[in-house]
C-alpha cells in the first residue's frame, strides 16, 4: 500500500553538465523500471534547473539536499524553499547525517525546516541516524526517538503524509557496511513505532521509510523486501545511471 520511493542522493557531485549527461542517459532505461516506483534525484543547488528542464516530461522528480530554514534577508549563501518552489523542485533533503555532523544542524533548525518545507508544499526527505558509538552504547532508540521527535515538532498529520523518512545508520554511511535486512527492519519497525505514538497507526502505516547507507545493485532486494522498508536513499551507488537503475530495477517488485 506503500508505493516505493528510491532517491538519489549526489551530494557534491554532478554539475550541470554532469547532470545533463545522467539525465538524458537515465531517461531511455525509465521504460524497463518498475513503473510502481516513485524515483526522485537530489542534485547540487546549481543543478536543479537542468534537472527541472529535463525531467519536466518524466515521472522522475527532483529533490534539494538542504535548504535555508529562513525565507529571506541576510543569510549569505543560504536558498529558500521559495526559490526551490520557483524552479520545479518538488522534495527536499533536511537533516542528512553529513549536514548534522559536519554543518553543525541541530534537531530545533532541522525542525524549523521541515516546518519552512510544508509551509512552501516541497516535501520534506527528513533524515534521521545513529552513530556506530550511539548503537553499541544501547542507545539507538533513544538517539532515534529524539531526532524523530523533536524534527517533526508540530508537524500536522496532514504534513505528515507528505514527509518522507530516511533512516540512515551513520555508520553503514559510504563506508561499504551495510545494515543486515534484520537490522534494518529491526530499526524500521522502532521508527514506525515512535510514528505511531506520537500520530497514530492508521497515519504511521502510510508514512514511507527509506533505508539509506551503502545501497547497491547487490543488496537492493534483500533491504528492500523487507516489511517496513519503503525504498532507499542511495549515495555512491546513484553516481551511475546503470547502478541506480539496477537498484531501483532489483529492489522494487510489481
Ligand atoms: P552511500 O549510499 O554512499 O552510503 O550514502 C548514503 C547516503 O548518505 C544517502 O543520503
Amino acid at each position: 500500500m506503500r508505493k516505493p520511493i528510491v532517491a538519489a542522493n549526489w551530494k557534491l557531485n554532478k554539475g550541470p553538465s554532469e547532470t545533463e549527461d545522467f539525465i538524458k542517459n537515465f531517461i531511455t532505461k525509465l521504460p524497463d523500471l518498475p513503473k510502481g516506483c516513485e524515483i526522485v534525484l537530489a542534485a547540487p543547488y546549481v543543478s536543479l534547473v537542468k534537472a527541472s528542464e529535463l525531467l519536466a516530461q518524466s515521472t522522475v522528480r527532483v529533490s534539494a539536499q538542504n535548504m535555508s530554514e529562513h525565507e529571506n534577508g541576510a543569510y549569505t549563501g543560504e536558498i529558500s524553499a521559495l526559490m526551490l518552489k520557483e524552479i520545479f523542485v518538488n522534495y527536499v533533503i533536511l537533516g542528512h547525517s553529513e549536514r548534522r555532523a559536519i554543518y553543525g544542524e541541530s534537531d530545533e533548525t532541522i525542525n524549523a525546516k521541515i516546518l519552512k518545507a510544508h509551509g512552501t508544499e516541497l516535501k520534506p526527505i527528513f533524515c534521521i541516524g545513529e552513530t556506530l558509538e550511539e548503537r553499541e552504547g544501547g542507545n539507538l532508540e533513544k538517539v532515534l526517538s529524539q531526532q524523530i521527535t523533536l524534527g517533526l515538532k508540530d508537524v500536522t498529520e496532514k504534513e505528515m503524509l507528505e514527509t518522507v523518512i530516511a533512516y540512515e545508520p551513520v555508520w553503514a554511511i559510504g563506508t561499504g557496511v551495510v545494515a543486515t535486512p534484520t537490522q534494518a527492519q529491526d530499526t524500521h519497525e522502532f521508527v514506525r513505532s515512535v510514528l505511531t505514538d506520537l500520530y497514530g497507526i492508521a497515519v504511521a502505516e502510510k508514512i514511507r521509510i527509506q533505508y539509506g547507507g551503502s545501497v547497491k545493485p547487490e543488496n537492493a532486494a534483500e533491504l528492500l523486501g523487507q516489511k517496513d522498508i519503503d525504498g532507499a536513499l542511495v549515495g555512491g551507488a546513484s553516481l551511475e545511471p546503470a547502478s541506480f537503475a539496477d537498484i531501483i530495477r532489483n529492489g522494487v517488485v510489481e
